[in-house]
């Protein structure tokens, strides 16, 4: 566009997107916020989940809008077409995944953010900044972290791994690795360990980083689904004898199959003696340090170099919220700090801010994420999400009893934590007929909206896997799961 052009004539022609009328958007606020209470208070009444219907499916094919339609009916279109739809976990009977619930607390601790509207940079001398740095040192206190280790908020675990993986690289490679990139003509392949049940972020993030998945070693597992401790020596003694580089341990403190806890203090025995990086992906099962009773489950956690793990899985705050603390700042540091002229940091004045968070990760802008956890924890304190965790694993114990006192129903795992793994049994059926039934009683309970749990396959049978990160479950949750398995299997079976 011509700059002239769209130059304004007077200056009472100069407009913002602020409303017109304050007074309309207080009302339409007070009445969004209603709903969402109404909403949030009856969740237990609606179906688990319900898949979106083609009036909503139209509204999302329409063309980009050239003239806006006014708050007032968007929110309508939103509260009709959007919020009938969500996932479902914020719903007593949803298990899918590793999905955490949320609490209402923090629909105050979002609106505040979305009007502050901060970037969260860090070296920002904003409240955010402190925020956040509060809430890593009450993470790194509450999972056995020194006050001088690093952290950092982000998107999630995945974001999470990348970013523990990276710093690893940092410390293991014997060359600059930001300067040449990974190289593998003139020095060994750097390689970094994990069992089969790693989550697929953890390969992602290998290949992200550019060591490619030669350089990720598979250990097997034992029955329990946890590594297989003999495996990972051999086959780190087998690396180095054909000059290749042992790197790191991945350790996975709640496997997203089946919960299973790696033997963490024997990984970081091993780490130690053989000199490598310990990175431990505590996605979920990291919070179990807040439950008295169980917190010995991840006892060693707090060795690992690095850990990642998810507040918006176990710690019920909102999407989306991971974390990543780090042992070494100076390594966390010197791999991700760039400093333009643009971001220099000041002894005074805006960028005073205490530290530029963009050193310590992938972003620079950044929403205030930090706001929710920090309301949530204030909240209700942490002796309160301990006993919450707790329950959830007294939940899955209790499941896991309904499961073996049921006839037609088979345990596919033992429950380390949260998780159960089961299926229905037919034993007239083959392996295969029996696998997709499981299949079919999942659809049914997910599109009736009984329930939603997720699935997965283990040793090569399919399985209907119940994660519980949900405050809002009850016993007779579970309880009408079991009926709900039995009688659609016996269903089906009979049609
Ligand atoms: C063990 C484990 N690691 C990593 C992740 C990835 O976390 P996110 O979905 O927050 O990226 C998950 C997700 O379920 C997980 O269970």
């Amino acid at each position: 566009m011509n700059a002239k052009a769209a130059e304004p004539k007077s200056p009472a022609e100069e407009r913002s997107l602020d409303p017109e009328d304050w007074e309309e958007l207080r009302q339409l606020g007070h009445r969004a916020f209603d709903d969402m209470v109404d909403y949030l208070k009856s969740v237990a009444d609606r179906p688990a989940w319900q898949p979106l219907p083609g009036a909503a499916k139209k509204l999302f094919e329409q063309d980009l809008p050239r003239q806006g339609i006014g708050l007032g009916e968007v929110y309508e279109q939103i509260r009709d077409h959007v919020l009938p739809y969500p996932t479902g976990n914020i719903h007593p009977r949803f298990w899918s995944w590793v999905g955490g619930t949320g609490t209402p607390a923090q629909l105050i601790a979002d609106l505040v953010a979305s009007a502050m509207n901060s970037a969260s940079l860090g070296f920002d001398e904003v409240a955010s900044s402190y925020v956040e740095l509060q809430l890593l040192n009450w993470l790194k206190s509450l999972l056995g972290y020194a006050a001088d280790s690093s952290g950092l908020l982000v998107s999630g675990g995945s974001m999470a791994n990348l970013v523990g993986l990276a710093v690893a690289r940092t410390h293991a490679a014997p060359y600059d690795v930001r300067d040449q990139g990974i190289n593998t003509s003139d020095y060994p392949r750097l390689i970094y360990y994990m069992s089969s049940e790693g989550h697929s972020s953890l390969r992602k993030a290998i290949e992200l980083l550019g060591l490619g998945s030669a350089s990720l070693r598979i250990v097997p597992v034992k029955d329990d689904f946890t590594i297989d401790v003999d495996a990972l020596r051999t086959a780190i003694r087998d690396d180095r004898q054909a000059g290749r580089l042992p790197a790191c341990i991945i350790a996975t403190a709640g496997t997203v199959n089946t919960g299973a806890i790696d033997p963490l203090n024997e990984l970081a025995d091993i780490a130690e003696q053989e000199n490598l990086w310990m990175h431990a992906d505590a996605a979920f099962g990291g919070f179990a340090k807040l439950s008295a009773k169980s917190a010995h489950l991840v006892d060693g956690l707090e060795r690992a170099d690095s850990l990642a793990f998810d507040l918006h899985k176990w710690l019920y705050v909102q999407y989306d919220c991971g974390c990543v603390l780090i042992k070494s700042s100076d390594t966390h540091r010197n791999t991700f700090s760039v400093i333009p002229s643009y971001l220099r940091k000041f002894d005074r004045g805006l960028a005073s801010g205490p530290l530029n968070f963009s050193e310590y990760g992938v972003q620079l802008s950044r929403s205030f994420r930090a706001l929710r956890a920090w309301t949530a924890l204030k909240t209700e304190g942490t002796d309160r999400y301990g006993q919450q965790i707790e329950q959830n694993i007294q939940q899955a114990k209790y499941l896991t009893q309904l499961v073996e006192d049921r006839v037609g129903l088979e345990l596919l795992a033992p429950t380390a934590m949260n998780i159960v793994n089961f299926h229905y049994v037919d034993e007239s059926l083959s392996n295969a007929e029996q696998d997709d039934l499981n299949a079919e009683i999942l659809m049914q309970l997910q599109e009736r909206g009984i329930a939603a749990p997720s699935s997965t396959v283990l040793n090569g049978r399919f399985s209907i896997r119940v994660a519980i990160c949900n405050h809002r479950s009850k016993r007779s949750d579970f309880e009408a799961l079991v009926e709900a398995v039995t009688a659609i299997g016996k269903d089906i079976r009979a049609s």
